[in-house]
């Protein structure tokens, strides 16, 4: 049986992952690793948890021995927006936390280590439809330039180690669990939110603005058959395109229409625009469905029924 960290528990994939680890592997087998010295509010209970700070090796040495840990699942990042804003926070944690992840792996002989990339690897150069797996790589952010770096970081340990390190560059991923947290693609979940909250939201990119998008269940999914796939067979490791779909924030608003008819949209472009500009329309996957036999199973609208399901359920409980 695997014994598994996952650093980075609380955050929006971090949350439901480590759940979804356990109940595959036992809750005993997960470690939750936490940035604070409580255990998380939404996993407490559930299996044990560490405070882990990425960037403190000694610390993340002392939890991997704690609990023989033979897998780490490294899901703490600054993501692209916040990235922006702190460019030295974004190179810190994504960089310095990466290769302290590696080098523990490294160290202790680990059997495997996942660190998710995204589609901010691509830049306003690469083609910006089905956007090949091999392409041109020169992102415009500092997220996009530690997760270019990330992946080429992998490989190295992959080729330099024999160490099991794999990754795939997730689209924009849409939840009802915990909150993303400073992403330019945090729009396609707070548009739900503020459907069942007020009707109406006020959306920061443009209305013909499209990109890349996963609802969480395939998020799991991929993330959770990438680790499991035999790694004999995977041709490349810490790069994979994974699509699901790709719409437009009008799409995305005509399709909670079609189920809130009376929800009104507005749009006010910030600096993330040119963030969300500068990212893929959608990727081409191919590699991932030859190779680990990806298959994305919701579209827009199965996802926007569950989204409004799950977040008026929410709602009439009086948590948001
Ligand atoms: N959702 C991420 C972001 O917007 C992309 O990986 O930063």
């Amino acid at each position: 049986m695997r014994k598994i960290l996952v650093i980075g528990s609380t955050g929006q994939i971090g949350s439901e992952l480590t759940v979804r680890l356990r109940e595959l592997y036992g809750n005993e087998n997960v470690v939750a690793g936490v940035l604070e010295d409580r255990p998380p509010e939404k996993l407490d209970g559930t299996g044990p948890w560490e405070r882990v700070d990425v960037l403190d090796r000694r610390e993340l040495i002392a939890s991997v021995k704690n609990h023989s840990i033979d897998t780490i699942v490294n899901m703490a990042a600054i993501l692209s927006a916040t990235g922006e804003k702190n460019p030295m926070l974004a190179w810190d944690v994504n960089m310095n936390g990466l290769i302290n992840v590696l080098e523990v792996a490294r160290e202790s002989k680990m059997k495997q280590v996942l660190v998710p990339s995204s589609i901010a690897v691509f830049g306003p150069s690469a083609p910006a439809r089905d956007t090949p797996q091999e392409t041109v790589l020169k992102p415009s952010t500092m997220y996009g330039v530690t997760k270019v770096a990330g992946e080429l970081l992998g490989d190295y340990y992959v080729k330099r180690y024999g160490l099991d390190v794999r990754g795939l560059r997730y689209p924009g991923i849409i939840s009802h669990v915990t909150m993303p947290g400073g992403g330019a693609t945090d729009y396609a979940v707070a548009i739900y939110y503020e459907a069942v909250k007020t009707g109406r939201y006020n959306c920061f990119v443009n209305e013909d603005t499209r990109l890349p998008m996963m609802y969480m269940p395939d998020c799991l999914k991929s993330t959770i058959e990438l680790m499991q796939a035999d790694f004999g067979r995977l041709r490349r490791h810490c790069d994979f395109n994974v699509g699901a779909m790709s719409f437009s924030a009008g799409e995305l608003a005509a399709s909670i229409k079609k189920y809130i008819p009376e929800f009104e949209i507005s749009y006010k472009p910030d600096s993330r625009q040119e963030i969300a500009d500068s990212w893929p329309d959608s990727v081409d996957d191919s590699e991932a469905r030859e190779q680990w036999g990806w298959k994305p199973d919701y579209d827009l609208d199965a996802m926007t029924r569950d989204m409004l399901r799950a977040i008026r359920e929410k709602h009439k409980k009086g948590l948001i």
